[in-house]
């Protein structure tokens, strides 16, 4: 048993997707969220810019007490895991792997869409850990940049959504996948928007929840889940590098729960 803190990030709002999923799978878990509302978007970085956001976003979380750290971002997770991971001493888990894991066992047609930021989809993680699983799966990925700005802003059910969803999907839908990854973690913001569009025999995989379960199983097995059913409920403290009020105010929906009084502002640049 281990009471200490999971550390999650994301460049914005998007993250929020795994603590969602960590709230209702792990709800004893005490979570620190660092969102860099300051610097987001990701995607559309170098490689170099991505992974010094990442390594002061990791030493921010590791000034608490943490167990473990899930990077809640698609772009970071495609970008800079794979070279940062190594010598640290606290675990670090990404999204891509488990939504992989996730798209290989939904799929029947082996016909499966990655949407991603630029970055994610030039790395190619998901094409690379899918075929790693399902060596004949055909893949289309797509970058849809302008996803994040609409989430980021709150136009997550608006008309401009909408247009902006079908300009990207029509041909991932014309293909005929029947699984989709929203492989940046603001995706599934939108996946109203999205399930409508592709119809109802598509599965969509949120990137962000299927890191959540994943980082359950490893800590389950490691015996680092912090207490059983009867425990206090974990609390969860949020950090963001820009306005508190716009996250406050756009997190509060999207978890439906009022997250004000818990979110607080940080110079990420000290770190
Ligand atoms: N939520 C992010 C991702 O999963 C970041 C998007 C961005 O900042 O461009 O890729």
């Amino acid at each position: 048993m281990d009471k200490r803190p999971i550390g999650v990030f994301d460049s914005g709002l998007g993250g929020l997707t795994c603590v969602k999923e960590i709230m209702k799978i792990m709800p004893n878990e005490d979570v620190i969220y660092f969102g860099d509302t300051g610097r987001v978007p990701y995607g559309t970085r170098s490689r170099e810019t991505i992974i010094k956001y990442v390594e002061q976003d990791i030493r921010f979380l590791e000034s608490f007490d943490i167990k473990a750290i899930i990077i809640a971002c698609g772009t970071a997770s495609s970008a800079a895991l794979p070279w940062i991971a190594d010598g640290k001493t606290v675990k670090i888990m990404g999204v891509v792997e488990p939504a992989a894991r996730a798209a290989v066992k939904a799929t029947k047609n082996k016909k499966i869409g990655v949407l991603g930021t630029g970055a994610t989809v030039k790395y190619g993680k998901y094409v690379e850990n899918i075929k790693s699983i399902c060596p004949d799966a055909e893949i289309i990925q797509k970058a849809c940049p302008m996803f994040v700005p609409l989430v980021e802003n709150g136009y997550t059910e608006s008309r401009v959504a909408e247009i902006i969803a079908a300009e990207y999907l029509q041909e991932l839908k014309n293909a005929g996948v029947d699984t989709l990854i929203l492989g940046c973690t603001h995706y599934p913001l939108l996946k109203k928007i999205i399930g409508e569009f592709m119809g109802s025999g598509v599965t969509l995989i949120d990137s962000g929840a299927a890191a959540a379960d994943s980082a359950f199983e490893f800590l389950k097995a490691e015996n680092l889940l912090s207490g059983d059913a009867t425990s206090k409920r974990g609390n969860c403290r949020y950090f963001v590098s820009d306005s508190v009020e716009d996250f406050s105010l756009l997190g509060s929906v999207f978890l439906e729960k009022t997250i004000h009084e818990d979110v607080s502002k940080i110079d990420i640049e000290k770190y």
